[in-house]
């Protein structure tokens, strides 16, 4: 397994290019399925888990073409020949049960193997199957899977109301009900900009979608989809986790292709930390505004709150804030798998239940570390930037999951880093 060494070595300049989402990839590429029409998607992020969805379309005979590099993905589910969506593909990414709204509305019946939990938490998907229900399919959980049943004249529009805000069943529901007969309402939907970008795709595919972004989505079924080019929004995570990098180590780095609203409640948090976020025509320019970064309080929830895939980053750059942090996790129930890794750099940090005390220090210092999860991973990378010595960083195939290219961009405003294979 390859390791990534960092070295700290002072202030970082110059600018980043920010990919398309993995996790509107991750929704825009089971539309597909929707139609027989072909679905282009640019803007496609080159990593691991698109790659993995990439082999469960497949396996369902979708035609799924990666061109310039990785960045288009021309795909046709013309001619499927599965409604089977196998465990041992499942069990390797949670967002395979994406494939079963749009399998259930097009064909009538599907079966998906259930995900299973991650290192991050138990990862139920009991909102998506409720939300299925509602539209009047038939679920019976065995061996494993999921088998699921449209009424015989296909699933019918109805009210879910799902009791908080899951990006992945709002997404599934979406889904499911563009094909259904009828008007579907989603109550207390999640209004995240990666289901805006599936809505606009779908919108594009034939669909009728009003409201997303809001907590209530109506959609009104029709009989078919067409095809569409998409274009993928960029990634919010990705931006977030490269604005933290000047912020933790000083200089200024400009990331290109970002927007303030994609991350509002983020800046807001830099901001009163003593960072400095400016919008120029090419993205945002981030800055230190004065010496060392002030202690601030973080709780994520689902958008347009604070998003809890850029907590173990924000903890990263609070380890050497000035003053105490207190840091609630409320979205996943184990999501401080980085906390014992940077105290081992030197960081102070008091984890109980779903809440992380984090006391400043001075300085960290580089030191062998694991990666845990996705997450985590780069918020080891981004502590190293401003550590003493060396960070050594292992298992970071976690890291391949969601950031392309992550060394290289990373050198590219002067950092020192490297990966090497497993010493
Ligand atoms: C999506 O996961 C993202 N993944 C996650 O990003 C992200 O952390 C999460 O949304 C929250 O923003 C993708 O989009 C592929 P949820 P998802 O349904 O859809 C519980 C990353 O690092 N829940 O909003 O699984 C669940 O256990 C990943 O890129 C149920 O109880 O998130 C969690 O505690 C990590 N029942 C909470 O809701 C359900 O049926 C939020 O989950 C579904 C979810």
């Amino acid at each position: 397994m390859d390791q990534i060494i960092v070295t700290g070595n002072g202030p970082l300049s110059g600018q980043i290019p920010i990919a398309g989402a993995k996790n509107a990839c991750l929704t825009l590429m089971p539309a597909t399925l929707l139609s027989e029409e072909p679905l282009t998607l640019t803007n496609a992020p080159r990593l691991s888990d698109i790659r993995t969805m990439t082999t469960l379309l497949q396996s369902l005979g979708a035609e799924v073409q990666a061109l310039q590099d990785g960045q288009v993905l021309a795909m046709s589910s013309h001619d499927l020949t599965s409604t089977r969506a196998d465990y041992d593909i499942v069990r390797k990414m949670r967002a395979s049960i994406l494939v079963l709204g749009p399998l259930l509305a097009r064909f009538g019946h599907a079966e998906v193997s259930l995900p299973g939990g991650c290192a991050i938490g138990a990862r139920p998907v009991d909102l998506h199957l409720k939300a299925f229900e509602a539209m009047g399919a038939e679920l019976d959980l065995r061996d494993g899977y999921v088998h699921a049943k449209a009424p015989a004249g296909g699933l019918r529009g109805g009210i879910v109301d799902f009791p908080f805000a899951s990006v992945g069943a709002t997404e599934n529901a979406l889904m499911a009900a563009t094909l259904a007969k009828g008007t579907t309402v989603v109550k207390n939907a999640a209004r995240e900009p990666e289901i805006v970008d599936l809505a606009e795709c779908l919108r594009k595919m034939g669909a009728q979608i009003d409201g997303e972004g809001t907590s209530e989505i109506t959609i009104q079924g029709v009989d078919r989809l067409g095809g569409a080019t998409h274009r993928v929004v960029t990634d919010r995570i990705e931006l977030g986790t490269y604005m933290l990098a000047p912020a933790i180590c000083g200089g200024e780095v400009e990331c290109l292709g970002g927007k303030i609203d994609l991350l509002a409640a983020f800046c807001e948090t830099l901001d009163a930390a003593g960072i400095s976020v400016e919008e120029t025509p090419n993205g945002l320019k981030v800055a230190r505004k004065n010496g060392r970064v002030s202690a601030v309080n973080v709780t994520t929830e689902p958008f347009p709150g604070f998003p809890t895939d850029l907590q173990a980053q924000m903890m990263a750059l609070l380890c050497t804030a000035e003053g105490t942090s207190v840091l609630e996790e409320r979205i996943f129930e184990n999501r401080f798998m980085h906390a014992p890794e940077l105290i081992r750099m030197g960081a102070s940090i008091d984890v109980h239940g779903g809440t992380a005390t984090v006391r400043g220090v001075e300085h960290l210092k580089g030191a062998p570390v694991m990666a845990t999860d996705l997450r985590a991973s780069v918020s080891l990378i981004l502590a190293g930037l401003a550590a003493e010595g060396d960070t050594i960083v292992s298992r970071v195939y976690h890291l391949d999951r969601g950031y392309e290219h992550v060394v290289r961009k990373l050198e590219s405003v002067g950092a020192r880093i490297e990966r090497v294979k497993e010493q």
